[in-house]
């Protein structure tokens, strides 16, 4: 059994490769990686050496660089390649359209060119945009907002198009926000716990009582493993964490995980513009087909906070690098 997985550098992308590889001894992945800002070759560092891994870099909107990573075969494509942060999308959303629209469809003509018998698209619950209340089910209209979630959305329209029209044989999950180790330190928990280590403020957009449902990234990928073996082409299905909390809520955790005080190191900002207050979505369709997820969120969310605390020399390079320039761009304006 042979996966191409793309994007497996990348946060959620390299929790899975390492994951398959530990449970399907009989697996094999290739990593097509562009090795954008996001994709660092230190999270798959201990996979490296695997004779069942290969990586290749290229960018999936380059057709020559996907045959070659498809090289003489593959049982699945998983693509985790996209452009992910909405801050960013917000500043410079050309990116987006390019890798989550035009990459997604390069992907599936090389589907369609090879024959590969599966294909999955890891996307988000962004693409639903802003919910009142109540949960979103796979059927619901997509009312992405931002640059990024009306890419990632246009993505998904790609994928159910070609099932639709070509028969491919697809499947999207939808998962919600992810924590966990090897998160590239622009996103909330990454940011705040890397920021309070340094002894330096959090910012909080706006008022912080917005809500986001955590899900830990095992339990992410191993949705996503299990969407891929278990789930019905041309279905959507919807992986959160079951864990809503607002902004705020989640400081604090960090707050008290970190040992610092919400009156010393918490700063509210100017809001993201156009920022989603909520998102909550129903995933009683993967648990039909037998996921759920494992992890406990406090547990979870203090194994995080120690996995920074203990690796350092990982996220110590990225936060001095490009990072610096666009940590500058993004929140200097933002301190009133
Ligand atoms: O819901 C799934 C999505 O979760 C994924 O599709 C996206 O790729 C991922 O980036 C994430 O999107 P969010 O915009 O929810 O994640 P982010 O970590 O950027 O922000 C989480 C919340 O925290 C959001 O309400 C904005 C707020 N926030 C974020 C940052 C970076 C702050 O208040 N301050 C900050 O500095």
């Amino acid at each position: 059994m042979r996966w191409l997985v793309t994007g497996g550098l990348g946060f959620i992308g390299s929790n899975f490769v390492r994951q398959a590889l530990r449970d399907r001894p009989d697996l094999e992945i290739v990593n097509l990686d562009a090795m954008t800002y996001a994709g660092n070759p230190a999270n798959l560092r201990d996979v490296e050496a695997d004779p069942r891994y290969r990586f290749v870099r290229g960018d999936i909107c380059d057709p020559d660089a996907v045959r070659e990573a498809i090289g003489d075969g593959t049982d699945a494509i998983v693509n985790f390649a996209a452009e992910t942060h909405v801050d960013r999308s917000i500043l410079a959303p050309e990116a987006f359209l390019r890798t989550d629209i035009l990459g997604t469809h390069v992907l599936l003509e090389a589907v369609r060119e090879h024959e590969i018998p599966r294909y999955l698209q890891v996307s988000t619950d962004e693409v639903y945009g802003d919910v009142a209340d109540g949960e979103s089910g796979e059927g619901d209209p997509l009312r992405p907002r931002s640059p990024y979630s009306a890419s990632k959305a246009g993505g998904d329209l790609q994928v159910l198009a070609y099932w639709t029209t070509y028969e491919t044989p697809v499947l999207i999950t939808r998962g919600s926000n992810t924590y966990g180790p090897y998160q590239y330190p622009e996103k909330l928990i990454p940011l705040f716990v890397t920021n309070l280590i340094d002894d330096e403020a959090v910012p909080v957009y706006g008022d912080g009582l917005q809500v986001r449902d955590w899900l830990h990234v095992d339990d992410h990928a191993r949705g996503i493993a299990h969407v891929l073996e278990h789930g019905a082409f041309g279905n959507v299905y919807n992986i959160g964490g079951g864990n809503p909390r607002t902004n705020l809520e989640i400081t604090q955790r960090l707050l008290d995980g970190c040992g610092r005080s919400k009156e010393t190191h918490v700063k509210h900002v100017a809001d993201r513009a156009g920022h989603d207050r909520r998102y909550a979505i129903d995933s009683a369709k993967a648990a039909g087909i037998g996921w759920r997820p494992r992890v406990e969120f406090e547990t979870g969310l203090r194994a995080t906070i120690d996995w920074y605390r203990e690796n350092e020399s990982w996220w110590r390079p990225l936060k001095s690098g490009e990072f610096r320039d666009y940590y500058t761009r993004q929140y200097a304006g933002r301190y009133h």
